[in-house]
């Protein structure tokens, strides 16, 4: 039967139904789309559902241009999981969050799983994208296969591929083609299937062992980052008291040409993987009595950025402004051209800002799309057009650069602000003396 399904996806023949249509899901299913699959959007959400039959998106990378082009054509969305049934590839892109407690949040996985349970046909291909703890595809997605005369790699297949979208990263896109897929299956013609499916979408394909290896993959690169990152910003916090521009000092390592890979400060780790999927490990570990000292001291460094960046500011601002004075905040978002507030640093630090002094702060962010936010309420933004006019930004006793965005002028504020502060490196060429860099 495997060889079938593998000629039905080159004559692209194979429909594929998406679970999930968020940061993750809605740009798989177009990267599908544009190779002239037939694609099922499946959403437990319908305001989104509504926004995308009418092509609007909610994602900054998708344009709305871009989803026209598809929708009701080869792009299908329903809130009707019975549709599953007329799908031959479901592909799983549900959240995969942290409780309070740090431990992982798997309902939404045990949620879209009860729907494919309902509608699980033989010949189909289940795979999993959610990044998740090594073990956990298997042990919620092999128990569906139980009891109706499925056998696994003969009539239904599974697999995983964890997701690696960057989202605001122009270069690397999977709606390019040009992010190399770590893939693998529960069997050898699971992973047939599945290198097939992925060389439909990506120009480069790895495949490893098992799926567990898969899963853990995906973890290991964002827990390097995350240790990373920790360490970066330990660095910076060193570099300020000894009086060294950390840039400096990460340009002039970085010429070594082995051995070292340069990360940058700033306010903190934010989205949906960073802060979350480290702890995805971490619990699993901790099932064998296994300490992961680094994920856990990396977690606490990157929690407590934004608390420690806030002070700087606070002390920085005593100084310089007036109790009630008027700061404008740039980028909201959790990074560089990003419209993702979730875990925001900059967020947490306008929280602090407003909780420990009565600066009125205004906020600028041309990506975050405000009115869809209920949290984003409680503060005041503006429009990135007011940007351009020099009184405007003269109105502000300081300007706080949180999130770098293209779109921003900086060399028009650097030259129209009173007080700048930069939270990320944008101001870190030596030329910009009045910017204070926290
Ligand atoms: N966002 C990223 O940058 C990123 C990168 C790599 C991997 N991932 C992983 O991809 C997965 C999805 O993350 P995301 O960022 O796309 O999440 P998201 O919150 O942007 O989107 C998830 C979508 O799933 C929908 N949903 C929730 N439960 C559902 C159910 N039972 N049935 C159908 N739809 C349901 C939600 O309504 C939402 O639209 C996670 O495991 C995440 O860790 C995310």
């Amino acid at each position: 039967m495997h060889k079938e399904i593998i000629k039905k996806i080159k004559s692209k023949k194979v429909k594929i139904g998406v679970v999930g249509l968020g940061y993750i899901g809605l740009p798989i299913s177009l990267a599908f789309c544009q190779k002239k699959f037939q694609v099922v959007g499946f959403d437990k959400d319908k305001k989104r559902l509504n926004l995308l039959k009418k092509s609007v998106s909610y994602i900054g990378t998708i344009s709305n241009n871009f989803l026209k082009k598809f929708i009701n054509k080869n792009f299908f969305v329903t809130s009707d999981f019975s549709k599953l049934k007329k799908v031959d590839i479901i592909i799983i892109c549900v959240p995969t969050p942290i409780n309070k407690n740090k431990t992982p949040d798997l309902n939404y996985i045990k949620s879209a799983v009860i729907e494919i349970k309902k509608n699980l046909k033989v010949g189909q291909t289940i795979i999993s994208e959610c990044t998740t703890y090594p073990g956990n595809t298997e042990e919620f997605l092999i128990p569906l296969f139980k009891n109706k005369g499925f056998k696994i790699g003969k009539n239904i297949f599974l697999g995983y591929s964890p997701e690696r979208e960057d989202p605001g990263n122009k270069k690397y896109t999977i709606l390019k083609n040009n992010i190399p897929k770590v893939v693998s299956g529960f069997s050898e013609n699971c992973k047939k299937i599945l290198k097939q499916v992925y060389s439909q979408i990506s120009k480069k394909i790895y495949l490893v062992e098992n799926i567990k290896t898969a899963e853990f993959t995906k973890l290991f690169e964002n827990i390097y980052r995350s240790v990373n990152i920790g360490l970066v910003n330990e660095m910076k916090s060193v570099c300020s008291k000894l009086d060294i521009n950390v840039i400096d000092a990460i340009n002039a390592a970085k010429t070594k040409p082995f051995g070292f890979s340069p990360f940058y400060p700033g306010p903190g780790v934010g989205g949906h993987c960073i802060p979350v999927d480290p702890y995805y490990l971490s619990w699993r570990a901790d099932q064998f009595n296994l300490r992961t000292k680094f994920i856990k001291l990396a977690g606490q460094i990157n929690d407590n950025r934004p608390k420690e960046v806030a002070n700087n500011l606070i002390t920085n601002l005593k100084k310089k402004i007036k109790n009630k004075d008027k700061i404008l905040i740039l980028g909201i978002s959790y990074k560089k051209n990003s419209d993702d507030i979730r875990n925001s640093p900059p967020l947490q630090i306008c929280k602090h800002l407003n909780k420990k002094t009565k600066y009125r702060l205004i906020i600028c962010d041309p990506l975050v799309k405000v009115g869809v936010y209920n949290l984003l309420n409680r503060f005041k933004f503006k429009n990135i057009k007011n940007l351009k006019n020099k009184y405007f930004i003269k109105k502000f006793s300081a300007i706080i650069v949180m999130t770098d965005h293209d779109l921003f002028d900086y060399n028009f504020l650097y030259k129209n602000s009173k007080i700048l502060m930069d939270c990320t490196n944008v101001y870190s060429n030596k030329s910009f003396k009045k910017v204070i860099k926290v």
